[in-house]
């Protein structure tokens, strides 16, 4: 049989008779005992369960001491569909990211930032590479700041703050990523509040220089997460 379209409510439905033991055994119970473990009131129980047998989803047997529930193999294979799909949605989330922004100008304050000694030491210990003393500002697109999302939820390096000549400097988070393939990382002052549609990257060389960038140019980074 071809299961071409099972209802959500029937899916639903299905997973929990599996989660009770339907996919290798059997369910057993009345309708009252039923509808209590699923958590829905008994009417809801014969009609979704003679839905689902109608579909050949499940097979079911009613007894005097209650009905016999087991999902059948169209039952199962259901199943696994909406279970490939989903591994397929998390393990596409976990791969690699493209942010796309556009290069503007900051203020000119990251290149005061990204050369202080105490950060420094970090970045080549913690991400792999003495950055050139600025940051990359880009500006992100509404698909952009979404991806940003997904990408952020992995992944960051830490960079303590510190005392320095009597003046104490903030934590930040980093994530790293590639541009065109040089090592660069999102940097995040821990502090501030940064706006969710600029990003800073902190990266191995000038990349205005090497990639012949100006305010305006589309850049794409990338973020491995493993
Ligand atoms: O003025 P702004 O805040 O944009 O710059 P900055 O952080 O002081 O960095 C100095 C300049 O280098 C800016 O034009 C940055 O766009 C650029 N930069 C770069 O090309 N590659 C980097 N890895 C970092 C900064």
């Amino acid at each position: 049989m071809v299961i071409s379209m099972v209802a959500a409510e029937d899916l639903l439905f299905l997973k929990k008779i599996g989660l009770m033991g339907g996919l290798n055994g059997q369910v057993s119970g009345s309708s009252q005992k039923l509808a209590e473990s699923l958590k829905v009131s008994p009417m809801t129980v014969s009609r979704r369960l003679i839905a689902l047998e109608k579909g050949n989803l499940i097979i079911r047997s009613v007894k005097p001491d209650g009905q016999y529930v087991a999902l059948t193999g169209p039952g199962e294979e259901a199943l696994k569909k909406e279970y490939a799909d989903y591994k397929r949605l998390f393990e596409e989330n976990s791969g690699v990211f493209w942010i796309e922004g556009e290069l503007i100008s900051g203020l000119g304050e990251g290149r005061y930032y990204v050369s202080i000694p105490g950060y420094v030491e970090q970045f080549v210990k913690n991400l792999g590479f003495e950055p050139y003393p600025g940051t990359l500002n880009l500006r992100l697109g509404p698909a952009a700041v979404e991806t940003r999302k997904k990408a952020e939820l992995h992944g960051w390096v830490d960079i303590e703050g510190f005392t320095a000549d009597d003046r104490t400097f903030g934590s930040a988070r980093c994530l790293p990523c590639r541009i065109n393939g040089y090592k660069c990382a999102i940097i995040v002052p821990g502090r501030s509040h940064y706006p969710d549609d600029i990003i800073e990257v902190i990266s191995e060389v000038r990349l205005r220089e090497k990639l012949d960038l100006t305010d305006g140019s589309r850049v794409k980074v990338e973020v491995c997460i493993r």
